[in-house]
């Protein structure tokens, strides 16, 4: 008969890392974690200047859905990104769009903690998850479209290899004015060359 599995006390659901960094984990999202901080990053305009939200409340019941699609997703690969030490939740990044047929999947992140901004967070978790996309999941081709005012995610998107595909013309309207987007691609033999194969 398969052991009974306890209830925590607290309540709380286990921590289960699924990509390990020398600082972070990147582990599934928790119900739990749509009433942390992570409701309060889409709500901060400072945050979403860079991203296509802030333009309507996001809410629990919005936080709870995209964890539940997180979880259900054959073609999303959604993970929180927390600290090693103490578990804070400091950002989410995702693949999207997996496509096993041509192999591409698309890199989305938010480091939503603003204190964690330009600690090199954004650059371990990516590499966690890019390893994982060409060498477990075998995808050749990652791209990411961010707006040309992002300079951060631009040099993230470079540090990682990823070559400038092209640029989507008054593409978004933010903070009132319209900003092109720019694209990015990187092919698993690129990255390679950059960082070596599988770990
Ligand atoms: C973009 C984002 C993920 C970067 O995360 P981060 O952990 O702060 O970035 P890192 O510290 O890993 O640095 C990544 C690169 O950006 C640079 N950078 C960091 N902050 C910067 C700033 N304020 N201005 C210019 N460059 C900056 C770093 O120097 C580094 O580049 P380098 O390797 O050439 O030195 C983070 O700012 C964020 O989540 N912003 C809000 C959401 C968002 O815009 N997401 C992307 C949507 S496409």
């Amino acid at each position: 008969m398969p052991a009974k599995v306890r209830k925590r006390p607290s309540g709380k659901e286990r921590r289960v890392p699924f990509l390990l960094g020398k600082r972070l984990m990147l582990r599934p999202l928790r119900k739990e974690d749509a009433s942390g901080p992570y409701l309060e990053w889409f709500n901060d305009s400072a945050v979403c200047a860079g991203n296509g939200h802030h333009f309507f409340p996001y809410t629990a019941q919005d936080a709870l859905q995209y964890i539940q699609r997180a979880h259900s997703s054959q073609s999303e690969l959604i993970l929180a990104i927390a600290k090693r030490q103490g578990d804070q939740h400091i950002g989410n990044i995702a693949l999207k769009r997996i496509n096993t047929i041509s192999r591409t999947a698309e890199l989305a992140i938010v480091i939503g903690d603003k204190n964690s901004w330009g600690k090199g967070y954004s650059k371990e978790a990516a590499r966690l998850l890019l390893d994982h996309a060409f060498f477990a999941l075998n995808l050749n081709r990652v791209y990411c479209g961010t707006f040309e005012s992002n300079q951060p995610m631009r040099r993230l998107a470079r540090f990682l290899c990823m070559k400038e595909e092209g640029r989507r013309r008054q593409a978004t309207f933010k903070q009132n004015r319209y900003l092109d987007i720019i694209e990015y691609g990187v092919l698993r033999r690129e990255y390679s060359l950059r960082f070596g194969g599988p770990p």
